[in-house]
Formats: C-alpha cells, structure tokens, sequence
C-alpha cells in the first residue's frame, strides 16, 4: 500500500510539481465546479498508477489542478463508490494520495435523499456528522501508522471552524442552509419507505452513497474536512412517485450554483 501510494505520487508530481494546498471531490452532477478553476494540470485517472480503474463507460475521471482564490487546489471530478465494486481501500485510495500531495483542508459534495421532513429539493444541508448505516469501515486491517492511528476519534469528523465559516458566507449571501446528520449507505438501490423512515428515526437528516468512507480516511490521517449534500429527492412522501438518478442529477445541477458559491468563498478563507 506505501509503495503503491509513493509510485502514485511521484508520478503525479512528475507531472505537475506545485503542492495543492486544497483537495475537492465533486459529488454526482456536480462537476461544474470544476469551471470556477483556472487550470494548470488534468490528469486522467486511467493515466495515474494505482488508480482505481473505472468500469463504467465513459465515465472515467480526472485530478484537476489549478488556482482557485488564490488558493493552489486539486479537484476531484469523479469519486469512487463502494457500489460500483471498488474495495474501501481503493475508495479512500486518492484521499490518501491527495494528503500525500500537500493539502491541508478537504472539501466534499455529494448528492443525498432528504430524510428530515422540512427538507426540499434544492436544499443545500452543511454535514455536521455522519452514521455509517452498514457501510464497510476503510480502515479495517493493519493499521499505517503513517497515514494515523489505530484508533481515530471521530467527535468532530466535520470541523466546526469550517462550517461556521460556510454558515456565515451563505448568511451574506441569502443562501438558505440546512446542517444536519449525513446516513452513509452502500446503495446502488434507493431506499425503501421502510428504510427511509428508519433513517429519520435514528437521527439522519440526509442519506447518501459517498463521502463516510472517504471522510473516515480523511479524519484518520488528520484531515480537517467540510462536506456538503445537494438534497436531490425527499425520501419520506405520501406520493406514489419514485427516485430515479435523473432526477437526482436534475436536482443537483439546479443548486450547483449555490454550492458553488459558498465552496468558492469558503475556500478563498481557508
Ligand atoms: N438515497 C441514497 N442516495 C442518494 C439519494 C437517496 O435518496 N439521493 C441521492 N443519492
């Protein structure tokens, strides 16, 4: 794993030397952002050694490095999910990379489900914990020592300097803002109504398929990290209606400009 993390770097290096002081990851539909930086270097991740290889068509990914505020970042445009049939490690593997680059500070989006009843489509909700609803621990198996310790404490998995800095810029910017509670699932099937009203019972506000792994890792190697959902569909309705990925790609696009704009300042102050 080391040696696999030492290769990737360097050739990452090889092709870009400037250390990015900010990592993103850009969840579903919301690539975009990737726009707002002023682009050095992207790199394929079919072209980076030990990179986790992409089973789907045309879907393959890339870092983006480049400026943004000021700041040198490196964008994830496209993640790994453990649905797709990735391991854990392979799904924390450019966490790690991207700690091993330089950066200081993790921002992540995704696309998530609303759980809690006040919840719309469109909503943008500030991650300010997590429950790991069965998804599978990333670092189960020998501990590195390099990357942190055996045992992390996950009090304060999203930092709350970082989203008291988030609730401030949407305030100036009349962006309404939910925080709440982000359920990690495994997927790929939407909930049941069954399982939706579960995830309202045990205190989720949101329910999504990313980011716990990923976060995991990042708390383990001592990461501050910020993570906002797009809410993308309601969960718990009386409607007969389904979620399709359409409609949640629709949804995430349409907000994008909000999200946009807060990662953008928030990252500008970092
Ligand atoms: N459930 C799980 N993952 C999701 C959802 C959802 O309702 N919407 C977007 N990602």
């Amino acid at each position: 794993m080391l040696n696999e993390i030492n290769e990737t770097v360097q050739f990452i290096q090889s092709m870009y030397a400037t250390k990015p002081s900010v990592g993103i990851v850009l969840g579903s539909g919301l690539g975009s952002f990737a726009d707002e930086i002023d682009i050095e270097c992207e790199i394929p991740y079919s072209d980076i050694p030990h990179f986790p290889v992409s089973t789907v068509k045309g879907h393959t990914g890339k870092l983006i490095f480049g400026n943004l505020g000021g700041k040198k970042v490196v964008a994830m445009a496209g993640r790994f999910h453990y649905y797709e049939g990735y391991s854990t490690k392979e799904v924390v593997f450019p966490i790690r990379i991207l700690k091993f680059l330089g950066i200081q500070t993790l921002v992540l989006s995704n696309a998530a489900g609303g759980i809690n009843q006040s919840y719309k489509v469109g909503d943008l909700m500030i991650i300010h914990d997590h429950i790991s609803m069965l998804t599978i621990n990333p670092l189960i198996g020998k501990n590195e020592e390099v990357f942190g310790e055996r045992f992390p404490d996950m009090s304060e998995p999203y930092k709350n300097n970082l989203i008291k800095a988030a609730k401030q810029i949407a305030y100036e910017n009349n962006i309404e803002l939910k925080e709440g509670v982000y359920a990690g699932v495994t997927g790929p099937t939407f909930e049941t109504r069954a399982e939706y009203k579960m995830l309202n019972l045990l205190g989720a506000d949101a329910v999504g398929m990313s980011t716990v792994q990923e976060v995991i890792a990042a708390v383990h190697l001592g990461l501050p990290v910020f993570a906002m959902s797009v809410i993308t569909d309601v969960g718990i309705r009386e409607e007969e209606n389904t979620i399709t990925h359409e409609e949640v790609l629709q949804a995430a696009k349409e907000a994008e400009p909000k999200l946009t704009l807060i990662f953008k300042q928030l990252i500008v102050q970092l």
